[in-house]
């Protein structure tokens, strides 16, 4: 059952589609030398309670110095972009689309993009009791892959919150880049969170919190293997690492081995040996530059109008335009 009229879901991943991207992943992942796991496999029912977790600790600032900009930003956002669609990717529970939302006379239609169909229908109704009038149009989609929206009043804009983009790699960014610029039309616009870079005591601060939160969040990508590929993996032999690469400018998260053991994984028919000492990477968060920024959307086709951050210059949101042709 819809929760209104005004509600509409549609799903345009496979029934297996989770199932066999996890398969795939963790196989081609933990052949390799040296191990990764992609960090989208963090967030089941779990995880995603570890991270909303991680968001109000004390040495985790992205989250509220995004919610900041967001806030004193929103009324410029409207004014600048005039949407009366709002397509916002990787949407989870819509929490920041809210301050938005808020602010925003013109905009008819929100269309949520996520993987979690439960995620999509639990923010449309709590989004529907302060806007009864939006038409939500939900989507069960990967926003890595390749995204086909229903067609919805312009001009739109696509927003991607939250530094997400620092998961992807930067050949990874690229194409999402240049996906996102396939979905818009002159007189559409892109809004990108981007966590700026700082200095390295704050930036692996944030990724190893005193508390312990991000390594169980870290650790907790080895439960998910174990429950939906039947693997034995021991959370308890594996040690949470955040580092900074200088060089590439992102934090990297790993789980380090702390003895020489043998994991099996049945449903791949695979057994992973991993030495003492051996480090699996499950994350990157790259930082950003103002320079930066502007020369991956420009790569893409897209031109940044605006940029905006907060008042300690730590997280930058940036608003993007589709040049006229
Ligand atoms: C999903 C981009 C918001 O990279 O900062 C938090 C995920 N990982 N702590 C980030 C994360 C470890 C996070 N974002």
């Amino acid at each position: 059952m819809s929760p209104s009229p005004a509600f509409q879901l549609t799903r345009t991943l496979p029934e297996d589609a989770t199932g066999a991207a996890l398969r795939a992943d963790v196989r081609h992942g933990l052949t390799r030398s040296p191990k990764t796991l992609p960090p989208k496999w963090f967030y089941d029912a779990r995880g995603s309670e570890l991270f909303d977790e991680i968001t109000t600790l004390p040495e985790y600032y992205p989250t509220r110095a995004e919610r900041e900009i967001l806030v004193a930003r929103a009324g410029e956002i409207a004014a600048a972009t005039g949407a009366r669609t709002l397509v916002e990717l990787g949407s989870g529970s819509s929490d920041k689309t809210r301050h938005l939302l808020d602010a925003f006379g013109e905009l008819t239609t929100y269309v949520p993009v996520d993987v979690s169909e439960s995620a999509l229908r639990g923010a449309a109704r709590t989004l529907l009791d302060a806007h009864p009038a939006l038409d939500i149009h939900a989507l069960v989609a990967d926003f890595t892959g390749a995204l086909a929206l229903p067609a919805t009043p312009g001009p739109r804009l696509v927003a991607f919150l939250g530094g997400t983009i620092g998961n992807l790699l930067p050949e990874e960014r690229t194409a999402f880049l240049t996906s996102v610029r396939g979905l818009l039309s002159p007189g559409d616009f892109f809004l990108l969170g981007t966590d700026l870079v700082k200095d390295e005591e704050t930036l692996v601060a944030a990724y190893d919190d005193a508390a312990g939160v991000t390594a169980a969040f870290d650790k907790n990508v080895l439960a998910v293997v174990n429950r939906e590929l039947g693997a034995d993996f021991d959370p308890a032999a594996f040690e949470h690492v955040a580092r900074w690469d200088a060089e590439r400018e992102w934090i990297e998260m790993r789980l380090r081995a702390t003895t020489a053991q043998s994991v099996k994984i049945p449903a791949l028919d695979l057994a992973v040996d991993f030495a003492a000492g051996e480090e699996l990477r499950t994350e990157i968060s790259a930082k950003f530059r103002q320079d930066g920024v502007r020369s991956e959307l420009r790569a893409a086709g897209l031109e940044l109008a605006k940029w905006w951050t907060d008042g300690a210059d730590r997280f930058a949101l940036s608003l993007s335009s589709v040049p006229s042709p």
